[in-house]
């Protein structure tokens, strides 16, 4: 029974760690872009368990390549051998990242993956001065809560590194809000050039940044911020690392990886979420001169481990057979058409954004910016209750997220974009009821 579930839940798991749902769920068992839940109730799934089941449930090609790896009797050999799936996952990553000869280190986590980017940058430049962004979310070691703008996830000040704040650039809240795209880029490259000169020592190591920040509420700058940034980073040999753990992997429609709309390399990316769909896999890829300045061994007991390897594999082969990141442009297209038609109108939406498979919808009190996560909790259940999983997020809990595996079908897309349309509606007409 849930109900027992749940009270055994509360019993003995941590109450910081959150559960969805008025009623939560248990999800028992999953075939493509639908999940079934302990009480035999069907739902499409537009959450994907955070963006991580990125291909879909029970996907045969990636069962069989995990199976064929528990078959051989080894799942586990440490990295003190030759993982042959470790290595052609890394040569795949590489050749894929857009990086010159890259080198590629796994993890299990994208906490760990941003742990080992923020370790090769500050050995690399000798420094531990880094450049955040306001409201980016990049884990939960105490470097990553570090370099975490978001204070419902910094869980503590303590903080390894020395962090400058930078304005996101995004379009409808902060300092920079509602300027016009060329504009914004201005005023963020002025205030990277005044967080340089009066928050910093001078030789900073790294910035990092979310392409479009996830927990965040899926805010971005405008395209071409990043460039506009590195060309100022450049000046002074600051690194640049890119936090693709949400963005990656086509999942944006338009790119296989987030900072390309920026016009700009990196020189480290991090990732993990989607590449293991649902097993432990994660890591940095990066210019091998960077990625080498770790002087002392360094190594992850599981990190790329012959299982999750043979998923990452299986994930990667199925993501480029299929050409998912074009049917991410195509579904995702569905999706946003939709729902700005939808909300056009309605004034307690505030925007409808994002990229591809990556939507948010922002909800205020009518005509202002006020956030309203009340009413998003209300949209939130009532899709759940239509049968549609979706997420929530944002720095005020008022966005509600959507990044349904790549695999979504156009027919998929437009029965939960219904399910999305009628419980915005629904919820925002009880609100100006009297
Ligand atoms: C952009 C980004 N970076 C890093 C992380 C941390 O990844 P993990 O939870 O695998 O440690 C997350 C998790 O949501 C994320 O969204």
């Amino acid at each position: 029974m849930t109900d027992d579930l749940l009270a055994r839940h509360r019993a003995v798991l941590p109450s910081w760690m959150p559960l969805y749902y008025a009623e939560p769920i248990e999800l028992v068992s999953g075939s493509g872009r639908r999940v079934t839940d302990a009480q035999g109730r069907s739902y499409l799934d537009f959450f994907g368990g955070v963006l991580t089941n990125m291909i879909g449930y029970d996907i045969p090609e990636i069962r069989e390549a995990v199976e064929r790896q528990i078959r051989t009797g080894i799942v586990h050999t440490s990295t003190l051998y030759l993982i042959r799936q470790q290595v052609e996952l890394a040569e795949k990553v590489a050749r894929l990242s857009g990086i010159p000869d890259a080198r590629v280190f796994f993890t299990n986590s994208g906490t760990e993956a941003n742990e080992a980017a923020l370790l090769v940058a500050t050995n690399h430049r000798r420094s531990h001065q880094i450049l955040a962004v306001r409201n980016s979310y990049h884990g939960r070691s105490y470097a990553a809560m570090g370099v975490t703008g978001n204070r419902g996830w910094s869980a503590s000040a303590l903080n390894p590194l020395q962090v400058a704040w930078l304005h996101s650039g995004e379009r409808l809240r902060g300092l920079l809000a509602r300027l016009d795209p060329a504009d914004r880029i201005e005023a963020a490259v002025e205030d990277l050039r005044e967080v340089l000169a009066t928050q910093t020592a001078g030789n900073v190591a790294c910035l990092i940044a979310e392409p479009i920040q996830g927990v965040g509420g899926f805010v971005h700058g405008p395209d071409g911020l990043f460039a506009a940034w590195k060309k100022v980073l450049d000046e002074h040999g600051i690194l640049f690392v890119s936090d693709e753990v949400q963005t990656g992997w086509g999942r944006t429609g338009e790119h296989f990886w987030g900072y390309q709309a920026h016009g700009v390399t990196p020189d480290l990316l991090t990732f993990a979420k989607g590449v293991g769909n649902g097993f432990a896999l994660a890591g940095v890829v990066g210019r091998a001169d960077v990625l080498e300045s770790v002087p002392a061994i360094s190594f992850s007991t599981f990190g790329g481990n012959p299982v999750s390897t043979a998923a990452g594999n299986a994930v990667l082969d199925y993501l480029l057979d299929h050409d998912l990141q074009a049917n991410a442009a195509r579904t995702g297209a569905i999706l946003a058409d939709g729902l700005r038609a939808a909300v056009a109108g309605l004034d307690c939406v505030a925007e409808v954004r994002g990229k591809g498979l990556m939507l948010g919808v922002e909800f205020v009190r009518p005509g202002t910016t006020e956030p309203d996560p009340a009413l998003t909790t209300r949209v939130f259940e009532a899709c759940r209750a239509g049968g549609l999983l979706a997420g929530k997020g944002g720095l005020y809990g008022n966005v509600l997220r959507m990044g349904p595996p790549l695999t979504l079908t156009e027919d998929e897309a437009r029965e939960g974009l219904a399910i999305l349309v009628d419980a915005i509606r629904s919820c925002a007409q009880a609100e100006v009821a009297p």
